[in-house]
């Protein structure tokens, strides 16, 4: 039998507090449209939705990239809005625009409720449990869910927004109502947190994709404040979970954020500082990101200076390898795996 020493995957290590010389990478939204598996599969699946809740399907796309790139993580293939879904909320993916949902009226967020969620999400479960197995044991699995601000967004506006107006709107309007749905959400990703890593899932991360159109109070209320009750709430029932907090944007508040949130990595973009980040987290953190996937589609000597500059940033610290947001559809596989060599040496 191997030690656990040996078989502990790379980016748990790094996440329970190592600095490894060679870093863990993944890639977000490493399942997906720029590989021509993943096109086919999405072929035959039906809608997006059916492809997230059919669990042999789901299975087998969440494992292609790693086929594929040797990566050290999977990330369950699924969506943030399958939560809203679960919740009763009419949710669809239109081809080519992205998803729609009925916008939430007031009287519709104080009549929110979890009763029967877990039901609706048993198939994304089973397909959190059917990964594990077949994946290797020096490989993580991360599950995930999005931010209460981030669902939020797409639950009231109905959709993605430029700058989010509509929510923001709502949280000067009506903050009564917003903080009724964000608490309606951090106990709806609790239980789904909890049913992931008791799935199998090694980690989770919490995308708050939209947490940079909020100012610093208002981040404070509805983005670190509820990702913190999360981490706690889910911690109450698996007390060594292993969270990456995601609060994209949020460069000036992520010192305190890890403080408050207490999540064992943070994801950070392109647009901040690595040597400043890495100076204010001083390893209470795994640092993950931050390479900008545009970079990445361009490829060529500004991706390998892009590369080597993380690296030598965050040199002695410790780094997770990953984009500062999700990969597009027009990457290059050939980026991807020059990428992956330059990582590894
Ligand atoms: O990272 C992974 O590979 C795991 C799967 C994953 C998806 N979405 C698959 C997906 C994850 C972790 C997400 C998170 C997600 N979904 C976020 C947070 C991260 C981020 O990117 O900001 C958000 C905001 C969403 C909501 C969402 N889902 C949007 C706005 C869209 C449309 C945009 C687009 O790229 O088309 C989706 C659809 C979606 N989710 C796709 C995939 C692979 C593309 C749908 C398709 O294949 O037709």
């Amino acid at each position: 039998m191997p030690t656990a020493l040996t078989t502990k995957a790379r980016l748990l290590r790094v996440l329970d507090g190592e600095v490894l010389a060679e870093p863990p990478i993944w890639l977000m939204r490493q399942a997906g449209r720029y590989l021509p598996e993943y096109r086919e599969l999405r072929a035959k699946a039906g809608s997006f939705l059916d492809l997230c809740y059919n669990p042999e399907l789901a299975t087998e796309v969440t494992l292609q990239p790693i086929r594929r790139f040797g990566f050290d993580a999977a990330i369950l293939f699924s969506d943030i809005l399958v939560i809203p879904h679960a919740l009763g909320r009419d949710v669809r993916f239109v081809e080519g625009e992205g998803p729609r949902l009925d916008p939430i009226e007031r009287a519709e967020i104080f009549g929110l409720s979890n009763e029967g969620m877990l039901d609706r999400l048993a198939p994304v479960l089973e397909t959190v449990g059917a990964v594990r197995k077949a994946l290797d044991p020096d490989k993580a699995l991360i599950g995930f869910c999005g931010a209460p601000w981030t669902v939020a967004t797409y639950m009231i506006a109905g959709r993605g927004t430029p700058d989010q107006a509509p929510s923001r709107l709502l949280a000067a309007r009506d903050p009564e109502a917003l903080d009724r749905l964000i608490d309606a959400l951090v106990d709806a990703s609790i239980v789904y947190l909890v049913a992931q890593l008791k799935a199998g899932a090694d980690a989770v991360q919490i995308f708050d994709s939209w947490s940079r159109v909020l100012s610093p109070a208002a981040f404070e209320r509805w983005s670190a404040g509820p990702i913190a009750r999360i981490v706690a709430g889910v911690r109450a029932v698996v007390p060594d979970a292993r969270v990456i907090g995601f609060p994209k944007g949020a460069d000036r508040g992520l010192s305190d954020f890890v403080e408050k949130t207490q999540v064992n990595g943070v994801g950070v973009d392109w647009t901040v500082p690595l040597d400043v980040v890495r100076r204010e987290i001083a390893g209470r953190a795994a640092i993950q990101g931050n390479l900008d996937p545009m970079t990445l589609v361009a490829g060529g000597a500004e991706l390998d200076a892009a590369i080597d500059g993380i690296l030598a940033a965050m040199d002695g610290s410790r780094l997770i390898f990953n984009l500062g947001h999700g990969i597009v559809p027009q990457t290059p596989i050939a980026h991807v795996e020059r990428l992956i060599r330059r990582v590894r040496g």
